[in-house]
């Protein structure tokens, strides 16, 4: 790839993503522009009491809960050149996260470069350069401007992925995906059921239970949770065989009368705004072919930041943006067009063979450690050190004890070891009594 001196290059999302790289683009010197399609940065970050649409008729982006602690402890969490503050807590709630990171942007003065209301609705390659249509969304007027690179920074966490259950039309009441999940209290007295239990699924139970009658909480994860005593109102069933008009019936035989049903069933990725034209096949969990999941392989100067799963993601996008810059400002080659394609069909191939879905494709999961040496190795880029892999394990295992998990402090110690300590709450005993 030939190096072009003064690029134009956009930054698409002014999430964490779309700011890392703005952060690093800036480390080198290099020039950009962001376009994001609402009107405030922080993507996922900023809580938004609303759910459905913005006045403006766009999709309510972010899927944050009211009383959302981060299910990551702060190191794992923390921006490169930017120190978390001391006093913030272990697991903070998304409003202290969400401070850090307008500190962050104050701090790097990142805001300049934000274009807000300007939505991204395509992407193109045509001669040498990106074609990036975006819709000014106040007037409506369309843009169509050119760019020699595009990042992009639009996450993954906000179109809903539903199951497909029988009877579920029949159904009379409420049903809502955990995208649109804000806070416990219009279920208060009623019969729950929630659907999954992946992040939002255990942190929608807990918090629904604190007001609804009963919470019946429908999943086949492989965690073992019996160390979390649950409430008197939980109550675990396993997956849902068919609704009807008053309740579901569960695979081993048994029914139960709900009134509401929360589906935390996961998200989809929605890149639907890259045409053909870029190289890219789009699924609804998959985007491929991607080389270290950051560049697409048939058009090298498209980048994808944090288009990752199971991993301490934002230490992994951090890294990727990273990676991103030094690549724009040539200071690492890529490989061939051959040895990437051959590398990207192993790691298909691997997750075959591993007799999983190519739905866990973009999961980094137990090699998050070595796509960081990966990263590093090719590009030069500061290693992200083994210790935050060693905590994100630690702290899986301690959420056997939802309840306990976030009580654990975690502390750096060098680039290998941590330090976890157990903060106890001296002033009250209460929750301790009703666990
Ligand atoms: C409920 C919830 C809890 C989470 N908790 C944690 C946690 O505790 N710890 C952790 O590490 N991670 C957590 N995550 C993951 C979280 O998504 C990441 O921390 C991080 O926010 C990802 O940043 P991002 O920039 O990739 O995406 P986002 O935060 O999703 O930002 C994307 C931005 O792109 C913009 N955008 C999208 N499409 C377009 C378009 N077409 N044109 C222009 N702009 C567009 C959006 O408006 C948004 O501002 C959580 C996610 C969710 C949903
Ligand atoms: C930086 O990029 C913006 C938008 O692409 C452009 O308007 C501006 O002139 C550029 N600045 C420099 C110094 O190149
Ligand atoms: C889950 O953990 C408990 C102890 O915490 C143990 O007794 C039990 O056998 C485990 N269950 C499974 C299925 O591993
Ligand atoms: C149905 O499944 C739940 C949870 O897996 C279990 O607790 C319950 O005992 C099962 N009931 C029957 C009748 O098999
Ligand atoms: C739904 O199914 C259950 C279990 O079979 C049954 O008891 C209940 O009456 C059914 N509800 C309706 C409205 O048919
Ligand atoms: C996916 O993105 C496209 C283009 O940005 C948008 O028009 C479409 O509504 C999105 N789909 C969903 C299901 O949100
Ligand atoms: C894009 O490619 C797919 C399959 O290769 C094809 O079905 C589709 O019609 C193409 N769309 C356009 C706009 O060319
Ligand atoms: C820790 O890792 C960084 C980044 O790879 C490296 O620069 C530093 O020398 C390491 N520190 C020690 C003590 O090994
Ligand atoms: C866990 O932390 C909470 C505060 O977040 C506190 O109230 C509780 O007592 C602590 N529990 C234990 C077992 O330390």
């Amino acid at each position: 790839m030939m190096q072009i001196s003064n690029p134009r290059i956009c930054i698409i999302g002014a999430g964490l993503a779309g700011l890392t790289s703005a952060k690093s683009l800036q480390g080198e010197g290099l020039n950009f522009t962001i376009l994001e399609a609402t009107e405030y940065f922080g993507g996922t970050w900023r809580y938004e009491p609303r759910v459905g649409n913005y006045d403006n008729g766009l999709p309510i982006f972010s899927s944050m809960y009211k009383h959302l602690r981060t299910n990551l402890p702060k190191p794992t969490m923390e921006l490169k050149g930017f120190p978390i503050p001391e006093d913030m807590p272990s697991y903070p709630t998304w409003e202290m996260y969400y401070e850090y990171l307008k500190n962050y942007v104050k701090h790097f003065d990142l805001e300049r470069y934000i274009k807000y209301q300007h939505h991204v609705i395509g992407i193109s390659r045509a001669g040498n350069a990106w074609k990036v249509k975006h819709k000014y969304l106040p007037s409506g007027e369309v843009y169509v401007d050119e760019f020699d690179y595009v990042i992009i920074g639009t996450g993954h966490f906000s179109v809903p992925k539903r199951p497909n259950i029988k009877g579920e039309e029949l159904f009379k009441g409420t049903i809502i995906h955990s995208h649109n999940y804000r806070e416990p209290e219009p279920y208060r007295g009623r019969n729950v059921m929630i659907v999954g239990a992946g992040p939002s699924g255990v942190d929608i139970t807990l918090d629904v239970a604190t007001v609804a009658k009963t919470v019946y909480h429908s999943h086949h994860s492989k965690i073992n949770f019996s160390k979390t005593k649950f409430p008197k109102n939980y109550i675990v069933k396993p997956d849902i065989k068919e609704f009807n008009e008053t309740g579901a019936s569960f695979v081993n035989g048994t029914y139960e009368n709900v009134d509401d049903v929360i589906y935390c069933t996961g998200y989809l990725f929605n890149y639907s705004f890259c045409d053909n034209s870029t190289g890219l096949t789009l699924r609804p969990k998959t985007v491929t072919p991607l080389h270290k999941f950051i560049v697409n392989i048939n058009q090298p100067t498209m980048l994808f930041v944090g288009l990752i799963e199971k991993a301490c993601l934002v230490t992994a996008l951090d890294a990727q943006s990273r990676y991103v810059a030094a690549l724009i400002k040539g200071k690492f080659a890529l490989p061939s067009r051959d040895e990437m394609m051959k590398e990207w069909q192993m790691a298909v191939d691997k997750c075959v063979e591993k007799g999983r879905s190519l739905d866990n494709l973009h999961f980094l999961a137990e090699s998050e450690d070595e796509y960081y040496e990966e990263l590093t190795k090719e590009s030069g880029i500061e290693r992200v050190p083994p210790v935050l892999s060693k905590i994100r394990s630690a702290d899986m295992l301690s959420k056997e004890n939802l309840y306990t998990y976030r009580n654990y402090s975690y502390k750096v110690i060098d680039n290998n070891t941590f330090e976890r300590t157990l903060e106890v709450d001296t002033d009250s005993n209460n929750i301790e009594q009703t666990m």
